[in-house]
């Protein structure tokens, strides 16, 4: 008879050893080492197959695309991530904090979906008058969605056999649990047995899933990182508890790029789709305040305005630096090409860096205005609100070109700016935008002298 094994799960990463320990081997983390006790071989063998096609080699020429339809949400930001709307049999998982929207968004999806689709929500969290007066206030009124508050992943699948549903949505996947697996909801076999489940669904049945998960506070989705693994798309849905601004980010996508975003906003009727939010990020700027500059990001195909912020005061022994919108290692670094090549004593001072509006700039096209907002702190003189800056700076304070100029440029020209500080490095200065001032300049010394008067 074939013996069950035991296995330790960490609960912070996921991580399976033979042996107990005090430290997580994977993660570091101390006693998060849980014992579980594995299936008998046999059965994890059914459980964990998925067929996903005829397993036989196939000519690629021979294989049909037509049945990967796309049909989309309704939701245009949301579309935009997806890559175009939602792919029939995909199962898309959506992070975010608590709080954040997720619950919101996926019900409105459930009303902007039409086209005699019969959709399932499956709660796990809410009870299905909760769901009915949330529904009432975001004005779902869509007939074909059926409501089910259950947390049995085999009650649910026998549910959607029956119902055989387009689109399925459940809320959440650390809500959800097995009797296959002995644990508890929530921990890792119990996310990974019924996430592994509901895959099978979606690849045998055709049926589009988005699946709801919960995020820990360091930012990461709860559960195995395998979870990431077996998914289609992973979304991030984002934004600061104070402001009403909400970012949807594509951390994986199978079945389009990574790098749009989608902003909403929400409101009181719910999450209304930006699609101007340059406009939006930009509203309710200081004026005549130091400290602040505007760069323009190019998010997937997208030009985008961002306002960073920044605040420099003479520090003590230990000077404070914090950065939020831009990665941390960037903003040391330009604080030392700041410090080196322009001469601004910052490594005694406190540094704080933030990007307006909660969101994200990776791209070295943001190191410029970065700089000129360190520059125009420590000075206390303002940069004017008229400003914009683009270029990437390297290590000698020297500027470089960046992708996508002239869409960047047209993107703040739109916007009313009257001066934009760029690279001197480009073959010709761009033109073709009427009263906007380009001034291009070699490196930062020359660019904090345009337009700070050092
Ligand atoms: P919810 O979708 O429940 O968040 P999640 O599922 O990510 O935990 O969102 C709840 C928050 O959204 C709550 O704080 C109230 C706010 N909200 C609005 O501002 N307007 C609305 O129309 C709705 C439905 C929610
Ligand atoms: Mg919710």
């Amino acid at each position: 008879m074939a013996k069950n094994r035991i296995v330790y799960c960490c609960s912070e990463c996921g991580v399976e050893t033979a042996n107990w320990a005090g430290k997580c081997p994977s993660c570091g983390a101390w006693n998060t080492l849980q014992e579980f006790q594995l299936d008998s071989p046999k059965r994890k063998a059914s459980s964990g197959r998925l067929n996903l096609s005829q397993n036989s080699p196939r000519r690629l020429s021979d294989l049909d695309t037509r049945e990967e339809t796309r049909y989309v949400t309704g939701i245009s930001e949301l579309d935009r991530v997806l890559g175009g709307g939602a792919v029939r049999g995909s199962l898309v998982l959506v992070g975010g904090a608590p709080g954040i929207g997720k619950s919101t968004l996926l019900l409105q999806v459930c009303d902007a979906v039409r086209q005699q689709r019969t959709i399932l929500y499956v709660t796990g969290e809410e009870s299905e008058r909760q769901i009915r007066m949330r529904a009432d206030r975001l004005q779902v009124s869509n007939h074909d969605l059926f409501v089910l508050a259950e947390t049995d992943i085999d009650a649910i699948v026998r549910e959607i056999d029956q119902l055989n549903p387009d689109l399925v949505i459940i809320d959440s996947i650390q809500t959800m649990y097995t009797a296959d697996a002995s644990s508890t909801p929530g921990s890792p076999s119990q996310i990974r047995e019924c996430t592994m489940k509901i895959l099978r669904l979606t690849k045998d049945k055709g049926v589009t899933v988005f699946l709801v998960g919960h995020i820990t506070k360091e930012g990461g989705l709860a559960g195995p990182k395998i979870l990431e693994h077996m998914v289609d798309c992973v979304l991030y849905f984002e934004g600061e508890r104070e402001s009403n601004f909400r970012i949807l980010r594509a951390a994986k996508n199978r079945y389009g790029s990574t790098n749009e975003i989608g902003v909403f906003e929400m409101e009181t009727k719910g999450l209304v789709c930006v699609s101007n939010p340059s406009e939006m990020l930009l509203s309710g700027r200081p004026e005549n305040c130091s400290g602040t500059c505007v760069t323009c990001s190019i998010e997937g195909t997208r030009p985008i305005l961002a306002e960073i912020q920044a605040l420099v005061s003479s520090g003590g022994h230990n000077a404070a630096r914090r950065s939020n919108g831009i990665d941390y290692n960037r903003a040391a670094m330009l604080i030392a090409v700041l410090e080196k090549r322009a001469g601004f004593p910052l490594s005694s001072c406190d540094t704080y860096i933030n990007v307006v509006g909660g969101l994200t700039l990776d791209e070295p096209a943001a190191d410029l205005a970065t700089i000129l907002s360190l520059s125009s702190s420590y000075l206390d003189r303002p940069l004017g609100t008229d400003l914009a800056a683009i270029g990437e700076v390297g290590l000698s304070g020297e500027l470089r070109q960046v992708i996508g100029l002239n869409q960047r440029l047209a993107e703040i020209h739109r916007l009313g700016f009257k001066r934009c500080i760029i690279s001197s490095n480009y073959r010709e200065v761009p033109s073709g935008f009427p009263g906007l001032q380009i001034i291009p300049v070699p490196d930062i010394r020359r660019a904090i002298t345009a337009v700070l008067g050092k």
